[in-house]
């Protein structure tokens, strides 16, 4: 019960298969207290569901994109607790068509969505969170893919993103490490969650990345749960500004 005690917030979840789902879990069977909030009322229903049996709270719909929503969010927040040791980030999108054309053609548009949900939704959420985390500390974990360190097919602005958004974590953990708020992310191996449906010849990339990790597995979203887990306790307390690499090892790998 590593977590015993604490609350964290889980910003966002979109179904049983999400990554936030999977975190949600590992964090809860250690004694969490889950917050909770979904991009819409879409969402609303089955989320919901899967936290009635869970010490949680639900602060309903946030888009991202909206400043006042996310200030709105935190207001809720503020009615139910006045601390925070842990946050969770994990918005992330692209238009389908920069997806899929080639990279040359991203579009001004595309490319700004791309960069304000996937990148500069952490940031904003760090601001918010700040009363909240300061009072004891805490961890904020956000999720990233190698497509932010390499060029991968198929990722195209999203890689762009994701390099922004590591960038973000070590600017964050340097701002945020006086006051003793650790600031880390994960880069998953590819998972079969409802954002991974997006990506074109999502199939091939997830077998391809099976054959080549030295794990010669792919990993489930329970993997990158309990490495959230991990992350937002006491036992991660040295660790931040850090992408660590939950892919059955396919970030060392040459050819
Ligand atoms: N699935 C994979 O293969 C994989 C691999 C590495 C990293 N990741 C990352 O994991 C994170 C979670 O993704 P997932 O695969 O669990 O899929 P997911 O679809 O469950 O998560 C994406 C989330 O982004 C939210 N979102 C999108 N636009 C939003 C907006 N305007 N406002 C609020 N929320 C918005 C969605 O509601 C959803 O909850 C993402 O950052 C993703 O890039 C996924």
């Amino acid at each position: 019960m590593i977590l015993q005690g604490k609350t964290i917030l889980i910003a966002n979840i979109s179904g049983r298969r999400s990554t936030g789902w999977a975190i949600a879990q590992s964090l809860s069977k250690h004694g969490a207290r889950i917050a909770y909030t979904y991009q819409t009322e879409r969402f609303g229903n089955e989320v919901r569901k899967l936290f009635e049996p869970l010490d949680s709270i639900d602060l309903g719909e946030c888009d991202v994109t909206s400043d006042d929503d996310i200030r709105k969010l935190f207001e809720r927040l503020g009615n139910e607790v006045n601390t925070l040791e842990g946050l969770i980030h994990t918005p992330a999108f692209a238009k389908q068509e920069d997806l899929a054309n080639d990279f040359v053609n991203t579009s001004r548009d595309g490319f700004k969505l791309a960069l304000d949900i996937s990148c500069f939704s952490l940031i904003a959420f760090c601001k918010q969170a700040l009363p909240f985390l300061e009072v004891s500390g805490g961890a904020v974990t956000t999720l990233t893919y190698i497509g932010g360190e390499r060029a991968v097919k198929n990722y195209n602005v999203m890689g762009v993103a994701k390099a922004a958004l590591e960038s973000s974590v070590r600017y964050l953990a340097a701002d945020l490490g006086p006051k003793n708020i650790r600031v880390n992310a994960i880069s998953a191996g590819p998972m079969r969650t409802l954002a991974a449906r997006g990506v074109k010849d999502f199939m091939v990339m997830h077998e391809m990345a099976k054959e080549k990790a030295p794990l010669r597995r792919n990993i489930e979203t329970s993997d990158v749960g309990d490495t959230a887990l991990f992350l937002s306790s006491d036992l991660a307390r040295g660790i931040t500004g850090e992408i660590i690499h939950v892919d059955s090892g396919y970030h060392i790998i040459g050819i």
